[in-house]
Formats: structure tokens, C-alpha cells, sequence
């Protein structure tokens, strides 16, 4: 009887101090899910090929199909000069237009840039989710845009 109370108390107590190590872990991995929410038209086919790529990225994606994009860019402040496809928000404030690069997405996060967005205009071939098998790929610049319009290269591929 006594050895099985023993037993008990024990497991109770190595519970006890396993838990807070399960719940920070679990808080770690909630911190570290970068999310994405995109807004594509229903027929684009090299959005859906770019959402794809955010996700094998880590990103948890939420995708809306719509088929009036103007008005979601004019939402979100995109500058006419810079707009292509789709329009993505990140972590509920980042704007990402077009087929940025995931890695340069990540590239803000993790320097926590204070820009508002990330555009690359067009769909220039062989940025990521628009590789045309046999298609030489074009050099294309990602543009970093501030809420106010401001722009700069951010980086050239
Ligand atoms: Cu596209
Ligand atoms: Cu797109």
C-alpha cells in the first residue's frame, strides 16, 4: 500500500515538473508561426504556386479569393507603380505584393525592418511560383515600400 502511494506521489511530482516545459514549448512554437493572409483571384494559378512556397517556408497561410484585388491594394496602401497578382499581409502587418521571395520576407522578420511592405511588380519569369520550365529567368528587384509611398531596392535577384 505504502510503495503504491510512493509511486504516485512520485509520477505526480515528475509530472508536475514536466508541465511548464510542455506549455513553454508550446508558447515558443505559437511565437515563432509566422502567418500569411493572402488575397488572389480565384483562376490564378502562380498565386496558389506561391502560397505553396510560403508554406513549405514554415507560414501558416489563409488565402481569401476575390475578384475585385483593386480594392484590397487600395486598402492596404500598395503603389499603383508596384502592384502585380496577388496581395499578402503577414503577421497581420507586413504587406507583401507579388512573388516576393519567402527568404526576403524572413529577412524582415527577422531584422524587424520597419517598412510596410515588400513588392515585386509584375510577374517577372522565374521568381518564385513563376519558374516556366525551358524559360530563361529575368533579374527582377524587390521593392520596399514605406505606408507613406516611400520605395527602395531591398533586394535584386
Ligand atoms: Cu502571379
Ligand atoms: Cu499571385
Amino acid at each position: 500500500m505504502n510503495a503504491e502511494v510512493d509511486v504516485r506521489r512520485i509520477s505526480r511530482r515528475a509530472l508536475i515538473g514536466v508541465l511548464p516545459a510542455a506549455l513553454l514549448t508550446i508558447r515558443r512554437v505559437n511565437a515563432q508561426t509566422d502567418t500569411v493572409t493572402v488575397y488572389k483571384d480565384p483562376t490564378c494559378g502562380c498565386c496558389a504556386k506561391w502560397v505553396d512556397l510560403m508554406r513549405r517556408e514554415g507560414f501558416a497561410a489563409t488565402v481569401h479569393e476575390s475578384r475585385d484585388l483593386a480594392s484590397i491594394k487600395q486598402k492596404y496602401n500598395v503603389p499603383p507603380n508596384l502592384q502585380s497578382c496577388h496581395t499578402a499581409i503577414v503577421n497581420d502587418q507586413l504587406i507583401v505584393e507579388g512573388h516576393v521571395p519567402p527568404a526576403d520576407v524572413k529577412r524582415v522578420l527577422k531584422d524587424k525592418a520597419a517598412i510596410g511592405g515588400l513588392a515585386v511588380p509584375g510577374m517577372p519569369i522565374g521568381s518564385p511560383g513563376m519558374e516556366v520550365a525551358d524559360v530563361r529567368p529575368q533579374a527582377y528587384d524587390v521593392i520596399a515600400f514605406t505606408r507613406a509611398g516611400k520605395t527602395r531596392v531591398f533586394a535584386s535577384h
